[in-house]
């Protein structure tokens, strides 16, 4: 869906220029036939699954709808999550409210739409229940369990670690569906595990589908009947090759450690899984325009786009392909560090890439932005976050316009006497 037409980077049928031209730079822009395509590959390969589109990967209201639209139910983490789910088509019962740090007036939020609960402390279930009763609510809840598995991935992405903030130890899980048990207003259906993200190995999920049953088996002992068993999202894409997931790779082993668990128990949960990263984040391209050209200690290109737009590589050292999308056809010349305008040395979007001569005025083009890039956007350095484009075939939406600079003060407000 991104290819080059006379060295000219078009995403689907269309000239990334003529998007720049509307928009300006940097713009995030985003192929509906990519989401499509992955939403196709995913329903292929997990149709024993359940698929909960992780919201925080990327909340663009358009492509949320797009995840509606094609049956998913949604992973949000806050209540501002859940009303983006909501207003994009989402059924409340088919959200699931995640999060370590509720407040009560999201639980209520969460309760008034219908939403299922992933409990993450004993604080947040008496909460739920109280909110509940108040509400004259019942509500179906799973504890997040903390499963002690270390997957390779970037230690800030591993969520399932025995020092992680999430969820509750096996070893305590059990008590606490003793006690939501005892509590009035909240019903144990389903168990929920998420053990990080950019996980391209598939055994340490399948040690996590073991230790969803092991607890699934001693919950079915207190007469619990389960619902569902999610085991969260987490799989990775190939950031350095087409940035495609292999769901291939993931879903027959994961089916079997399933299918095998569901011989340990009574009840027939249903499988879900809550896929971000791999739905979402080769859909997308981020443009951004050269404003120099420098010989230093390395070979710099400073563009329009740092850690204000784009966080990933400053964060976790991410690597994001790149590309000089109105050079596309010529012929790799020099090595380039690839530098954001953010006052700080840890700016850096690519390191020593290889590219055509880059000069003033060309465009880069970074791939597989479209998982935890503009979400993660911030107003650092007084730049207002850029736009958001989606392509279908030759038509584009601008989907969400740049901040300008009276949003930057939009909430502010000076203290009278400082005008005195
Ligand atoms: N479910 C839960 C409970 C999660 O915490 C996450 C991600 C997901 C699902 C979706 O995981 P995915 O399929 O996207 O891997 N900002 C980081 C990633 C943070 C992931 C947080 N949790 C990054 O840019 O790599």
């Amino acid at each position: 869906m991104f290819s080059s037409k006379n060295g000219i980077l078009h995403v689907e049928e269309v000239d990334f220029k003529e998007i720049v031209r509307k928009t300006g730079t940097p713009v995030y822009i985003t192929s509906k036939r990519l989401v499509e395509e992955n939403i196709n590959e995913l329903k292929r390969n997990f149709d024993f699954a359940f698929p909960l589109y992780a919201v925080k990967a990327n909340n663009n209201l358009a492509l949320m709808k797009i995840f509606a639209r094609n049956g998913f139910g949604a992973d949000v983490f806050s209540v501002g999550e859940l009303y983006l789910a909501l207003l994009s088509g989402f059924r409340g019962e088919e959200i699931l409210f995640n999060g370590n740090s509720k407040s009560d007036d999201e639980i209520r939020a969460g309760i008034k739409a219908g939403v299922k609960f992933s409990v993450d402390s004993m604080d947040e279930l008496h909460a739920i229940s109280r909110i509940a009763a108040e509400e004259g609510e019942e509500v179906k809840i799973a504890f997040r369990v903390n499963p002690d598995i270390n997957p390779e991935t970037h230690p800030k992405i591993a969520t399932g670690l025995r020092t992680s903030k999430f969820g509750l130890p096996a070893d305590k899980i059990i008590d606490a569906y003793k006690t939501a048990l005892e509590l009035p207003n909240v019903i144990p259906a389903g168990i929920h595990c998420h053990i990080g993200s950019q996980i391209l190995d598939v055994s340490p999920f399948v040690e996590e589908i073991e230790r969803i049953f092991d607890i699934a088996i001693q919950l079915e002992e207190l007469g619990i009947e389960l619902e569902f068993l999610d085991m969260g999202g987490g799989f990775g894409i190939d950031y350095h090759a087409d940035g495609k997931c292999r769901f291939e790779t993931f879903s027959d082993p994961i089916r079997e450690a399933f299918e095998k668990g569901l011989e340990r128990i009574e009840s027939e949960p249903e499988l879900w899984i809550e896929p971000g990263r791999s739905l979402v984040a080769n859909t997308t391209v981020l443009i951004a325009r050269v404003n120099s050209v420098k010989k230093s200690h390395y070979n710099f290109v400073a563009i329009d786009a740092g850690f204000n737009t784009l966080l990933r590589t400053a964060m976790y050292d991410a690597y994001h392909r790149v590309a000089v999308a109105n050079k596309m056809d010529e012929e790799v010349e020099e090595t380039y560090t690839i530098v954001g305008p953010i006052c700080e040395s840890g700016d850096v979007i690519g390191r020593e890439r290889k590219l055509p001569r880059v000069e003033k005025g060309d465009y880069i083009a970074v791939f597989d932005a479209g998982a935890y890039g503009f979400v993660m956007s911030s107003q650092y350095n007084g730049r207002p976050r850029c736009a958001e484009v989606l392509v279908d075939g030759s038509r584009f939406y601008i989907t969400r316009e740049a901040e300008s600079i009276a949003d930057l003060i939009a909430k502010q407000k000076i203290p009278e006497e400082l005008f005195r």
